[in-house]
Order: structure tokens, then sequence, then C-alpha cells
């Protein structure tokens, strides 16, 4: 029977790499320290007159040839990204507009690093309502662009990139169950204090960087390791299935030793995460986009394959979804 599924995939990043070396001409800190602490070697530095929708559109144009589609084809586009071009007009409209999908409406959400599985389930609500055929499900994020150069806590942990796909009714590829879920309580625990309602921009807000992403790293820590667990848990009955029939769990690239923690957690070996943290460090809700693509253009999902994608974010948001290859 057919249900929504992922018909397309795409991903896109910038060729600039900052090492860890390269962090160590910045602020206090060594390739030894981030590596074992986070698992990152690299991320990549999108050019300075990029914004999220220049990423994104790249991406999408992938996600869309690679699903033998055409712009026009495209009835609905949503955006997860917390580092949109402007705050308004959302960048879906841009890249609407951009890639020419002249037929498709557009919308931008906001649930940080669990974006991408919040645009997956809610793609698959319209698809399987027969609301829309084809939609572009798109994670884009310039990270750097709210990070804060002169502290190591957190300019060591972020990087840029997009990824996208395409969600229509399908054969295969089908995503089999969800679970999102939100815990507000922690919304202080990683924000963006300044610009917006809140806290207009000023000249005291520039001077007291309150542009910039502020984390409290240990705390975010602890709580991911339970909400990554348990929103796949939940994913994966709601499937029918047990962890030990997950053949990838492609988590949200936010700090090896959460993800270690997490696949330690639902009981599985460590050859079956997907990890390329090291290359990109955390994309907020392009790491789990990037991630679907990668694996598959790697070839490490095959045809019958249960993937789970896990993500949590600030907010903090968290989710799963289960792809039935
Ligand atoms: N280089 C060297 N030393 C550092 C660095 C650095 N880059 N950063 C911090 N330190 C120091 C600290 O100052 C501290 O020193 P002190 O003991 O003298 O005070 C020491 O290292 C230990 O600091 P901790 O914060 O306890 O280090 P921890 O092991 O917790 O690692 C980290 C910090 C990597 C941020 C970790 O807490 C983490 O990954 N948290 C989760 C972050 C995350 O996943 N965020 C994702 C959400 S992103 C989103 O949703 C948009």
């Amino acid at each position: 029977m057919e249900q929504a599924g992922i018909l397309g995939l795409g991903c896109y990043l910038p060729s600039r790499k900052m090492t860890n070396k390269d962090l160590e001409k910045l602020v206090d800190t060594s390739d030894e320290w981030i590596m074992t602490r986070t698992g990152i070697k690299e991320r990549r530095i999108a050019p300075k007159e990029s914004a999220a929708s220049d990423l994104g559109v790249e991406a999408a144009k992938l996600a869309i040839k690679d699903a033998r589609l055409k712009p026009e084809d495209i009835d609905l586009i949503i955006v997860a990204t917390v580092t949109g071009d402007m705050a308004f007009p959302s960048t879906s409209c841009i890249i609407q507009d951009k890639i020419g999908a002249i037929n498709a409406a557009a919308f931008d959400i906001n649930a940080a690093c669990s974006g991408f599985v919040f645009g997956i389930t809610i793609a698959k609500q319209f698809v399987d309502s027969g609301l829309y055929k084809n939609i572009l499900v798109i994670g884009a994020e310039k990270m750097t662009s709210l990070v804060d150069w002169t502290d190591r806590s957190t300019c060591v942990l972020f990087g840029d990139g997009s990824g996208a796909c395409i969600v229509g009714k399908s054969k295969d590829r089908q995503i089999a169950s969800y679970f999102i879920g939100c815990d507000g309580s922690g919304s202080n625990l990683l924000r963006l204090p300044a610009g917006g309602s809140r806290i207009p921009a000023t000249e005291d807000t520039v001077k007291n960087k309150l542009h910039f992403l502020k984390m409290e790293g240990n705390e975010v820590f602890k709580l991911a390791v339970k909400v990554m667990a348990d929103a796949a848990n939940k994913a994966i009955t709601k499937a029918g299935l047990l962890c030990s029939d997950i053949n990838l769990l492609i988590p949200h690239q936010a700090n090896i030793r959460i993800l270690l923690a997490v696949a330690k957690k639902l009981g599985l070996p460590e050859e079956k995460i997907f990890l390329n943290i090291e290359k990109y460090g955390n994309m907020s809700s392009a790491s789990t986009a990037v991630a679907l693509a990668e694996a598959n253009k790697d070839g490490r999902i095959k045809k019958g394959d249960n993937v789970c994608l896990v993500a949590f974010g600030s907010g903090l948001t968290y989710g799963a979804v289960v792809i039935k290859w």
C-alpha cells in the first residue's frame, strides 16, 4: 500500500573547512580536547555572503533531481532553520522563488536541531491526508553566523550545511512511525537572547554579545541522552519494532559522547549508528538531513532496512522517525 515515504534526498556542504587546529589560533583550546570531548575534527564554514536559503537551495535542487521531479511538481516547502535569512519573510519563501517552485506553498518551522525530524513528521500528515503530493523538507543552517568566536565552550561545536528530502506517496522508504515532543522548562538552556520581541536589538545588546547563542552545555548533555533514547524508543515501538530491529540509527550529530550513550541505552552496537560529526560538527536542523542523505549515498542503508532518525534541540524539542527503506 502506498503511504508517505522518501522520494529523493540531497545535501550540500560549503567547501571551506575549519579544523580544530585553526580554532587553536582563535581560542584557548586544543585538537585533543575537542576530539575527546565532542568527536569533532573539523566543520564547514559558509561564505560571508551566503545565508541559510543559499545553502538550502543547493540541497533542494539535488533532492528534487533525485526524486526525478521538476521544481513545478513541488506543492509544499517546509524549511527547518534557526538561522533563517531574516526574521521574516520565511526562508522557505525565498527558496521557493530561487528554485522556481511556483506551485508550492511554503513555511518555516523552528524546532532547532529537531527541525528536520519535525518537518518530516508534518510532511507525512499532509501526504497521507492527500492534501499535498510532493513536499520538499529542508534543514538549512548557517550556525557559524550565531557563534561567538571568542567563547571556546560553544564555538568549537557548530558548522554550516543543508540537507533536503522529498516526501510523497511511495511503496518503499515509507515513514512507518514518528514521535515528537517538547520540554519547555528547558527553554533557557540553549538560546539566542536578543533580536526577538523580548529583547530587541540595541547598541547594548550588541555590546553585551546577546546576539550570539548561549548554552548550558552540561545540562543539555544530560537531558539529551534521556530524551533522544526515549524518543527513539517511542517511535520504534509505534512502528511495531524492537530496538534490535533497527539497522541504522541516524542521530542528530551533537556530541559523540551523547550519541554513544544513546546507542548504549537503546542496546545498539556502535556499527549501527551513523556518524559524520567528525567532519561537520553540529549543524542543528541540517545535521540529521545531511546524515540521512549521506548514509543513503554511502550505501549504509539497504532495501528493507529499518532506519531511525532521532534528534533533540533547543526548546527543548525532541523527536524520532522510523523509515522502512
Ligand atoms: N577547549 C578547552 N577547554 C574547554 C573548552 C574548549 N573548547 N570548552 C570548555 N572547556 C573547559 C571548561 O572551561 C572547563 O574548564 P574548568 O574545569 O577549568 O572550568 C572544562 O573544559 C570542562 O568543561 P565542561 O563544560 O564541563 O565540559 P564538558 O565535558 O561538559 O563538554 C560540551 C562541554 C562539549 C559543550 C558538552 O557539555 C556538550 O556537548 N554538551 C551538549 C551540547 C549539545 O549537544 N548541544 C546541542 C544542542 S545544539 C542546538 O540544539 C541548536
